[in-house]
């Protein structure tokens, strides 16, 4: 297994360009499913993820070609095998779930081994299921499998009302409702920027689908759906973890591709922390604008609120601010998990439930770290960057589920950054 050592060693300066989002291609793949015709997608993100999904479509008899060095994926779900998503693929990422919408749509039935839960908390798929009762599918779970059933003619249209905003669900049933026969609508839909992403390669596939990025998307269903190109949207948890590297160790950084839209709440905290943000023609430019960064609080809330996604990075850089920063988590229940390790390299933090106290310490040291999940992985060289002497983070295999050549993008703006063999 590999490790990253990372090495303070001082400011940043240079570009990093952002790749395309990886929960955008993870739904935009499954896409594939809903037509007989050719989907391809550009500015793909280079991930295990990826191949992961990639592996999931093969399985069901759909072509995917990796082109142009994975940057594109040329699929085809022409010649489908198989409606059973198998529990050896699914269990290795929970984005799989979001095969069953398409299959469901497209043949009036599917099998789909149910994920299990995460590091990040239990992670249930009741609300994907209660989306697809309601277009009149019948559900039944047994031997860890999820067998729906649309009735004879297929899906109907039928009002989702979901109690709370999740983006995996609405994604689905959004899918799902492209074939379904008359008017869906979504209520309390999330409003992620994947969504709109997904909402608009299936408009060009002929989808009817008003009101994407608002809580209260409204389909109408049509017969089938035809082929496209489609190009991912940008990666704004990339972009925004990419942000934090010149705020935490100094510098100026151009993040290459990045827009403030993507990441306002997010941006309105870096402002409140010293941190400077200018939208460039190019990308967003990010500095620190002078000595040390402020305590903000932070509390993750669904799209538009400030993500879930970036509060492991965003704890790595209030460790050093001046001042204690509370740091809520409202989407997940046990996502705190970078907190020891980062108290191993001299960070003060309290966690009670839901919640961390950070208090700003002067400077973190560096420490053999461990990786328990994506974004806390990510979280941990950030810290290292900005600490003295040597951190060894291990377990990097979670940082390949979501991040693309993380050493070379940091090593090209200044970071002393390497990835070994574990000895
Ligand atoms: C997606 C993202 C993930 C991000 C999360 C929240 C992908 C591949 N992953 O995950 O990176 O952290 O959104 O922004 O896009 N829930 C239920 N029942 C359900 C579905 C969800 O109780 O049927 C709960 C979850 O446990 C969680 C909350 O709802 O507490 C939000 O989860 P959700 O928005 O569904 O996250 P994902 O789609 O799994």
């Amino acid at each position: 297994m590999d490790q990253i050592i990372v090495t303070g060693n001082g400011q940043l300066s240079g570009q990093i360009p952002i790749a395309g989002a990886k929960n955008a291609c993870l739904t935009l793949m499954p896409a594939t499913l809903l037509s007989e015709e050719p989907l391809t997608l550009t500015n793909a993100p280079r991930l295990s993820d990826i191949r992961t999904m990639t592996t999931l479509l093969q399985s069901l008899g759909a072509e995917v070609q990796a082109l142009q060095d994975g940057q594109v994926l040329a699929m085809s779900s022409h010649d489908l095998t198989s409606t059973r998503a198998d529990y050896d693929i699914v269990r290795k990422m929970r984005a799989s779930i979001l095969v069953l919408g398409p299959l469901l749509a497209r043949f009036g039935h599917a099998e789909v081994s149910l994920p299990g839960g995460c590091a990040i908390g239990a992670r249930p798929v009741d609300l994907h299921l209660k989306a697809f009762e309601a277009m009149g599918a019948e559900l039944d779970l047994r031997d860890g499998y999820v067998h729906a059933k649309a009735p004879a003619g297929g899906l109907k249209g039928g009002i989702v009302d979901f109690p709370f905003v999740s983006v995996g669900a609405t994604e689905n049933a959004l899918m799902a409702a492209t074939l379904a026969k008359g008017t869906t609508v979504l209520r309390n839909a999330a409003r992620e920027p994947e969504i709109v992403d997904l909402a608009q390669c299936l408009r060009k596939m002929g989808a009817q689908i008003d009101g994407e990025g608002t809580s209260e998307i409204t389909i109408q269903g049509v017969d089938r759906l035809g082929g496209a190109t489609h190009r991912v949207v940008t990666d704004r948890i990339e972009l925004g973890t990419y942000m934090l590297a010149p705020a935490i160790c100094g510098g100026e950084v151009e993040c290459l591709g990045g827009k403030i839209e993507l990441l306002a709440a997010f941006c309105e905290k870096l402002d409140a922390a010293g941190i400077s943000v200018e939208e460039t023609l190019t990308g967003l430019k990010v500095a620190r604008k002078n000595g040390r960064v402020s305590a903000v609080d932070v509390t993750t809330e669904p799209f538009p609120g400030f993500p879930t996604d970036l509060q492991a990075q965003m704890m790595a850089l209030l460790c050093t601010a001046e001042g204690t920063s509370v740091l809520e988590e409202k989407i997940f229940e046990n996502r705190f998990m970078h907190a020891p390790e980062l108290i191993r390299m001299g960070a003060k933090i309290d966690v009670h439930g839901g919640t961390a106290t950070v208090q700003g310490v002067d400077r973190l040291r560096g420490a053999p770290v461990m990786a328990t999940d994506l974004r806390a992985s990510v979280s941990l060289i950030l810290a290292g960057l900005a600490a003295e002497g040597e951190t060894i983070v291990s377990r990097v295999y979670h940082l390949d589920r979501g991040y693309e050549h993380v050493v070379r993008k940091l090593e090209s703006v200044g970071a002393k950054i390497e990835r070994v063999k574990e000895q």
